[in-house]
């Protein structure tokens, strides 16, 4: 018999069906009556489905009294309208199949409340337990809804490459890729490292984002998406930096910052209904148990227009607000996690885009304002998180752009295909990225940001 989910079992109510559903079991308890409940989990949903299974089971004795949490099993019963009322229908089993028993002594899983903090260390079997069982399924419908947004919008799901020898954000925080005997490195004859001995012929690094490749498929196609993972060497131990997270980076070809920032709101707004429809049941136990209030939260930026400013009037804000912040603040330095969460969480109390940021804080693709000082770059800032997306009208003048590399010192034969895209029939064009795992935090409101992907990478962590 085709087994059958959980999901599915708790949603359709068939009462007096025979099903097979299969899964680990979370509790047992045995009543005074002769019988056991069984609470049976499948990761299909957050619930789990009541089993009853009677004495006069052949197996009670010698299989179903041994069941603990963790144990796997097979059951065939009948679908019964339940006699309590924690839930509406229970399975009467009528055969159960162990698959797999779970030694109570050493299974980690056995305590009632785990520490996030421990949990990473049990990173393989945490999925088992209801919080990060919400987790992988809220980031499943993000994932999905992120498809369809873009999709519904024309835009094509561009795969743009990990291994690349561009440093798109020039922060020089590539983790590089070499298939060379580090122990006895091939030098040249001025002593330099002999980089035309590597695999690839030249040094090359993980991609710190699909930006730059992403631009060449948007000026050639219109609008495109990449969905993919990227890689930070930043040394960076905060609850919101990953050195390897999920990026979805939208670019847009005939689009300034203003068609950018209008995309960007969209976008935020629609996974916020889509969560709130599709994984209502997870949001429910986040509310209760991880951030009180967090689907009033989701539901009001749902329906709200976001804040628009300059990173002047930030600025200016910020000077009049009379709080101590650790870092100074003052026109020209690049805004603190303090900063962007004093302006979303106590000034604004909402998402917030900061756009007009000065030019020597940002990255050399951005586009010079005409005043000169500032670039078209655009960020948006959320309650819990800060900084979720980052993005920007790209410079499209061949000029200007060759000059802002030169003055990075970069050479500008390295960015001779990028500059193409400037010289043959450039366009106005603007894009963004927005973190997946923040958004992940953000809806689920989790502290860590370790704790919204399945095996988090971090200075001096890479277990699993
Ligand atoms: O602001 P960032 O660095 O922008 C870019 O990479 C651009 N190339 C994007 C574009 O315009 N196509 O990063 C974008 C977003 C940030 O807003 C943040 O949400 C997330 O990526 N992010 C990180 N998330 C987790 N861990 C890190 N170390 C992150 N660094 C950036
Ligand atoms: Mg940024």
């Amino acid at each position: 018999m085709k087994r059958e989910y959980i999901k599915n079992v708790l949603s359709k109510e068939e009462i007096g069906s025979e099903i097979t559903v299969c899964g680990w079991i979370r509790t047992r308890r045995d009543s005074k009556g002769g019988f056991s409940f069984i609470e049976l989990n499948d990761g299909s949903c957050f619930r789990n489905l009541q089993i009853i299974a009677e004495a006069s089971l052949v197996n009670y004795e010698s299989d179903v009294v041994k069941l603990y949490p963790g144990c796997s099993v097979k059951i065939t019963g009948t679908v019964v309208k339940s006699q309590g009322t924690e839930q509406p229908l229970e399975l009467r089993a009528n055969s159960l199949k162990v698959l797999g028993f779970c030694d109570p002594e050493i299974y980690p899983l056995q305590k009632q409340r785990i520490s996030f903090e421990k949990l990473r260390e049990e990173a393989h079997l945490r999925a088992r337990t209801n919080s990060f069982g919400a987790i992988a399924r809220l980031r499943n419908d993000l994932a999905f809804s992120t498809h369809k947004f873009f999709q519904e919008r024309g835009f094509l799901y561009l795969h743009s490459p990990i291994i690349t020898c561009s440093d798109c954000e020039g922060a020089g925080e590539m983790f590089q890729v070499t298939t060379l005997d580090l122990e006895k490195l091939p030098k040249t004859e001025k002593g330099n490292i002999d980089y035309t001995q590597d695999f690839f012929g030249r040094k090359a690094n993980l991609t710190v984002s699909g930006q730059l490749e992403g631009e060449t498929y948007a000026c050639a196609l219109g609008n495109i998406y990449t969905f993919g993972p990227t890689f930070r060497a930043e040394n960076s131990n905060t609850r919101r930096h990953l050195a390897e997270f999920w990026m979805i980076e939208p670019e847009m070809a005939f689009a300034d910052i203003n068609d950018n920032a209008d995309l960007a709101e969209d976008y935020i707004r629609y996974l916020m209904k889509s969560v709130l429809k599709n994984s209502e049941e997870d949001l429910k136990f986040f509310d209760n148990r991880i951030s009180k209030g967090l689907i009033d939260n989701l539901c009001r930026i749902e329906a709200s227009t976001f804040k628009r400013i300059t990173y002047t009037e930030a600025i200016s804000i910020l000077e009049k607000s009379g709080e101590k912040f650790e870092f100074p603040v003052q026109w020209g330095i690049d805004l603190q996690s303090e900063h962007e969460r004093y302006l979303t969480e106590n000034y604004f109390k909402g998402p917030v885009i900061v756009m007009n940021y000065p030019k020597d804080i940002k990255a050399f693709y951005m586009r010079i304002n005409d005043d000169g000082k500032t670039v078209a770059a655009m960020d948006v800032l959320v309650p819990g998180v800060g900084e979720i997306i980052g993005g920007s009208q790209r410079e499209e003048r061949l000029e200007i752009i060759e000059e802002k590399i030169k003055n990075m010192g970069q050479n500008i034969k390295d960015f001779w295909w990028y500059l193409d895209l400037r010289r043959f029939g450039s366009v106005p064009h603007s894009g963004f990225g927005l973190g997946f795992e923040r958004m992940v935090q953000f809806c689920s409101g989790m502290n860590n940001i370790r704790d919204v992907i399945p095996y988090p990478r971090t200075p001096k962590s890479a277990d699993f």
